[in-house]
């Protein structure tokens, strides 16, 4: 029986510089960038949360106050709002909330890879699996991706990378899998990962995207890592190290991913959450068939 201990930490990297997105990250970080109706990160919160997820670390830098302030308390606000009979949306600010000790912050001083960032939650996370989510990558998913993986780690334990479908002819843009045998219902026994692969050469058609439930041992790996591709300490490399040891499956979870580290991925991603808006949706879709009539004649 594989080792199962319960997810009980999720690590959320927010360190970075947003680079992609400038100028809309100068000032704001990519992190709080709103996707329809609330920034993106409060979107992954409550996918982690779903998941059973008690213990929330948020590896931050420079400029990131905001994230800290959104999830606490804004005490004027929310005076305001109950003082004014605002009774909807103020339940919608306080749901946005993490308990009291449930949440820490800890610092990468410098943007040194993701790999880098992940590590510096290993005081807080311990001897003990944990998940991680990116968030500037949104998911789509009924259940949210995590909670499906969760469900999955409880059946195969070890160490678990959610990959979605691509392309062929998008494959040497992003991370992809190398398959150990065939797949297993969702699952696939991973043998190695491959960066930006040339089509031809790649050695699957399942990317890597942005969520993982990793064993404690990674931070001795990450500890041990060399900078990699940038300069930068990165996860995929400690990953490969401790694949030689551990057990690692590549997880095809169902929904829809949207990186918003993107230009083009954040506007899909505003649009997918716009029109999937239960009280907002139809407005939406309507606001959005109107631009485009608007964009074709001008163009005609
Ligand atoms: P990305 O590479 O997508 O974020 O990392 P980035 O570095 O901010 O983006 P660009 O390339 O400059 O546009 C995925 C996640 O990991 C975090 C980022 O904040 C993002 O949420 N990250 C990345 C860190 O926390 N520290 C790092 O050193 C690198």
């Amino acid at each position: 029986m594989p080792r199962s201990k319960t997810i009980r930490k999720a690590v959320l990297p927010v360190a970075g510089f947003g680079t992609r997105v400038l100028p809309a990250t100068k000032a704001i970080p990519k992190e709080m960038l709103p996707v329809f109706d609330r920034p993106a990160i409060d979107y992954v919160v409550a996918e982690a949360r779903e998941a059973g997820i008690e213990h929330i670390v948020f590896v931050t830098g420079r400029n990131k106050g905001a994230i800290e302030d959104y999830f606490d308390h804004a005490f004027e606000l929310e005076h305001s709002l109950q003082a004014k009979g605002k009774t909807a949306i103020l339940a919608e600010v306080e749901a946005a909330r993490l308990p009291a000790g449930t949440s820490s912050f800890v610092r990468q001083q410098a943007p040194n890879g993701l790999g880098h960032a992940v590590w510096c939650a290993r005081d807080v996370v311990g001897d003990e699996p944990f998940a991680v989510l990116l968030p500037d990558v949104l998911i789509m998913g009924q259940p949210g991706c995590l909670k499906q993986m969760v469900d999955a780690y409880e059946t195969v334990g070890g160490n678990l990378i959610a990959v979605d479908p691509v392309a062929p002819e998008q494959v040497s843009s992003f991370g992809v899998i190398a398959p150990d045998g065939v797949a297993d219902g969702p699952l696939t026994r991973m043998k190695g990962m491959v960066e930006k692969p040339k089509r031809e050469e790649a050695p699957s058609l399942l990317r890597i995207t942005g969520r993982y439930i990793l064993q404690p041992a990674i931070f001795d790996k990450l500890a041990a890592q060399k900078p990699g591709a940038g300069g930068e300490i990165q996860l995929t490399d400690a990953m490969a190290a401790l694949m030689a040891e551990e057990a690692f499956h590549a997880f095809q979870f169902s929904g829809r991913s949207y990186d918003c580290g993107d230009k083009i991925g954040y506007l899909a991603a505003t649009v997918a959450f716009a029109l999937n808006n239960p009280a907002l949706s139809a407005e939406a879709r309507q606001t959005l068939q109107t631009a485009l009539n608007e964009a074709a004649t001008s163009r005609s």
